[in-house]
């Protein structure tokens, strides 16, 4: 396993390999030296499988990518990683998978953000392509904000901020539904409820359990797919008319706060597929 930090999900998912009798070497992310030719000096290799817990999206990609570049079975792959690290990419992807998602528009100048705002109509959503834990969302109520928000977006930001990811604020009943698919197969979903309308747990949103309905495990499973998700998490939304649409795919996901809820052991769902490969 390659990480960034002993979270609680990596402490549990070493509890769940010893469980499982599998031998687990711990590589952390700064100890590494890739070599990107053949210098005979590659840290790890095969026939091992590498579970990538790199917190940082961007490493975790590399990391993937150098790894498979050398034969080596990595989870989430390189293509995972880098289909859910761009909410841009995952949406174009959801949608030709046929997967229903918010209408989303993308722009480089505020001009046309602004436009996307309008055309979505108030309250508008406006977030980073590479953002998560809620960070850096804005709900945009009405056009004073919005004009707001994408100058300094636009004259403070980075590179990546001056793209503007703009969606629709769906109507949630004070929750969203995250669903944890591992080896492409849904295995459990959680509620996350919240007063606000940020639902993240990171962001104090409360997990309960959610039954798994076929409708939510056949949209879970086609999303996955649709990344090349093999452990993934993903955020859907309750619409007002009942539908469920998907907002974003997470390729490394964390799950503390889901085990207690749904009952159901998610390291060990993960750690029996990763020793499927072995
Ligand atoms: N278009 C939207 N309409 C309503 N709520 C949203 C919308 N987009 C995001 N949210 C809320 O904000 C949370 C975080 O947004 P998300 O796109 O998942 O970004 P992150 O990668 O930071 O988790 C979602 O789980 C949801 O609760
Ligand atoms: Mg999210």
């Amino acid at each position: 396993m390659v990480y960034s930090r002993l979270r609680v999900e990596e402490k549990m998912l070493i509890e769940a390999f010893e469980k499982e009798g599998v031998s687990l070497n711990l590589i952390h992310e700064d100890s590494i030296l890739l070599p990107l030719f053949n210098d005979g000096e590659f840290p790890i290799r095969p026939p091992a499988v590498v579970l990538n817990r790199v917190i940082s999206a961007s490493h975790a990609f590399y990391v993937s990518r150098a790894l498979e570049s050398k034969g080596i079975k990595v989870v989430s792959s390189s293509k995972a990683i880098a289909n859910c690290l761009d909410k841009a990419l995952t949406t174009l992807l959801l949608v030709e998978s046929g997967v229903p998602v918010p209408r989303t528009y993308l722009a480089f100048s505020p001009d046309k953000a602004l436009e996307a705002i309008e055309r979505v109509g108030y309250p508008a959503v406006v977030k980073p392509v590479n953002g998560s834990w809620g960070r850096l969302l804005a709900k945009v109520n009405d056009r004073d904000a919005a004009e707001a928000v994408l100058e300094h977006k636009y004259t403070l930001g980075n590179g990546l901020q001056k793209i503007f990811y703009v969606q629709e604020y769906v109507n949630k009943p004070g929750r969203d539904i995250r669903s944890f698919v591992v080896g492409r197969r849904c295995i459990a979903a959680i509620y996350r409820v919240s007063p606000h309308w940020i639902t993240n747990t990171a962001r104090g949103g409360e997990a309960r359990n959610c039954p798994l309905t076929p409708e939510l495990v056949e949209l879970s499973e086609r999303s996955a797919r649709a990344v090349d998700g093999e452990i993934v998490a993903i955020d859907l939304f309750e619409t007002p008319s009942g539908e469920l649409i998907v907002n974003e795919i997470n390729h490394s996901p964390e799950f503390r706060n889901s085990i207690a809820p749904t009952g159901v052991d998610i390291p060990g769902e993960i750690v029996r597929y990763i020793k499927s490969f072995l």
